[in-house]
């Protein structure tokens, strides 16, 4: 058997333009939205990721129509049937519970197969049922082929509390509560940008939803809710991995289409370890590479604090900063697989699993191997170091790479990488 890797030859400088794409944990969350729309919806600026097929797939599985091309997506759902989503395509990406919250909006009754997504340790869905549950459902669970029935004759506005201000609860909640009787009332609510792309696009489709990006979100359900258009917020994780390549090896490096106010978390501990750059509307120019970056310590929180998908990339920034840094990992605490493969690579970092952190000394000079990418960002993580690294870095699992990030060996090729893709023996 054989199998894609992706190879690259370390040690050149990037300069250029690069255009940040779509988010991907907004898309994959709006485009299940749609099911709860009667009539045709148009989303553009949609990445180019297998996330995206994926869900196309499901819509298909209900019987809407779908088109994707240049980045719009057109969902025409006026013949829709509420199918189970039970097929191999659910089990795909995580974020096709969102089905879940929407059709059960819709039609008070859902089946669903419990999906997949990243490795990054357990990941509980007991917050999403939760406030299913409050919001009038039933649910069953058929614990040997993981197959979820949530029903109700009626959904009444309640109010719910989260013990975790978690992003998927936030937004399933949200996509049964518009359709539910009366005024639901979410309590410390997920504030990421992706949840507010989500309502916005929610509330152009009929929904009333207010005070989204706080920690108190009101839902006043609808009866019905109509067709439109929407463009999808810029990704900020894609501009964060782009940020963290021009750190360690930009020269001067244009990054387009960002929200900037997105990314200050990052950006803070970027001009912490040294990284000169300039905001100018919607762009960041990073101004070459580091001389003597310095240590620092990072730990990850629910946004606006440092996001947890960025600690993986900065972990590969890190090997060539100067003394001891410490990255803590407060959402996903088992999210330390990058760090095995970055010491194949060279790098010098011992992970805490107890304390759910890692300690990296610098600087180290990587150089090539083979090494896998275990998750998403974890394969962001390897792109990175395999572009500081000397010689070839070949990275297995590339399909985890396709998942979130839009033709990034093109966009990282036109800066002047050298990055390709071929097969090679088990
Ligand atoms: N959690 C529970 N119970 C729940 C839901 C969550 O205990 O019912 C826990 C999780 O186990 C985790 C924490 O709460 O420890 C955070 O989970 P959250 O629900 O906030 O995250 P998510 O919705 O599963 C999204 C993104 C992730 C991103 C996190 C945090 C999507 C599809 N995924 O996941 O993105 O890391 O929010 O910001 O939007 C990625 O892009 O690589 C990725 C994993």
């Amino acid at each position: 058997m054989s199998k894609e890797v992706i190879a690259i030859e370390g040690g050149h400088l990037l300069n250029g333009t690069v255009r940040i794409s779509g988010a991907k944990n907004a898309t994959v969350a709006l485009i299940p939205s749609i099911v709860l729309a009667e009539e045709p919806v148009e989303i553009s600026g949609v990445p180019e990721i297998s996330d995206v097929d994926a869900l196309a797939d499901l819509l298909r599985e209900l019987n809407c129509e779908v088109s994707y091309s240049q980045g719009v997506l057109k969902v025409n759902p006026a013949n829709i049937q509420n199918t189970p989503l039970v097929s191999e395509a659910v089990e795909k990406l995580r974020a096709s519970y969102y089905f879940m919250g929407a059709l059960l909006g819709r039609y008070k009754d859902v089946t669903i197969k419990m999906p997949g997504g990243c490795p990054l340790g357990e990941r509980p869905i007991d917050l999403h049922l939760k406030g299913f549950e409050a919001l009038g459902a039933t649910i069953d669970w058929d614990e040997e082929k993981n197959i979820y029935h949530l029903y109700a004759d009626e959904l009444i506005g309640t109010q719910i509390y989260l013990d975790f201000a978690s992003v998927g609860a936030t937004i399933n909640i949200m996509l049964t509560a518009v359709r539910a009787k009366g005024r639901t009332i979410i309590e410390n609510a997920a504030k990421e940008p992706e949840i507010i792309d989500v309502a916005n696009l929610l509330n152009k489709m009929g929904a009333r939803i207010r005070g989204v990006g706080t920690d108190t979100i009101v839902i006043d359900g609808v009866d019905h809710m109509y067709g439109t258009i929407h463009e999808v917020i810029p990704d900020r994780i894609e501009a964060g991995t782009f940020l963290i390549i021009a750190a360690a090896v930009g020269n001067k490096m244009l990054i387009q289409n960002i929200i900037s106010q997105h990314l200050d978390a990052l950006l803070s501990k970027l001009r912490e370890f040294g990284v000169a750059f300039e905001i100018i509307g919607d762009s960041i120019v990073v101004y070459g590479k580091l001389q003597e970056p310095r240590a620092m310590r990072v730990t990850t929180q629910v946004y606006p604090g440092f996001a947890t998908d960025l600690q993986q990339p900065l972990t590969s920034l890190l090997t060539c900063g100067y003394g001891r840094s410490k990255i803590t990992e407060t959402i996903y605490e088992e999210r330390f697989n990058h760090c095995a493969e970055l010491v194949k690579m060279g790098a010098d970092i011992i992970v805490d699993w107890e304390d759910a952190s890692c300690v990296i000394h610098g600087p180290t000079q990587l150089h090539g191997a083979r090494v896998k990418a275990t998750d998403l960002r974890c394969g962001a993580a390897l792109i990175i170091a395999g572009l500081m690294a000397e010689g070839v870095t070949e990275i297995e699992n590339v399909h985890h790479i396709d998942r979130g990030y839009d033709n990034i060996d093109q966009k990282l090729n036109a800066m002047g990488a050298r990055i390709t893709r071929y097969l090679v023996d088990d």
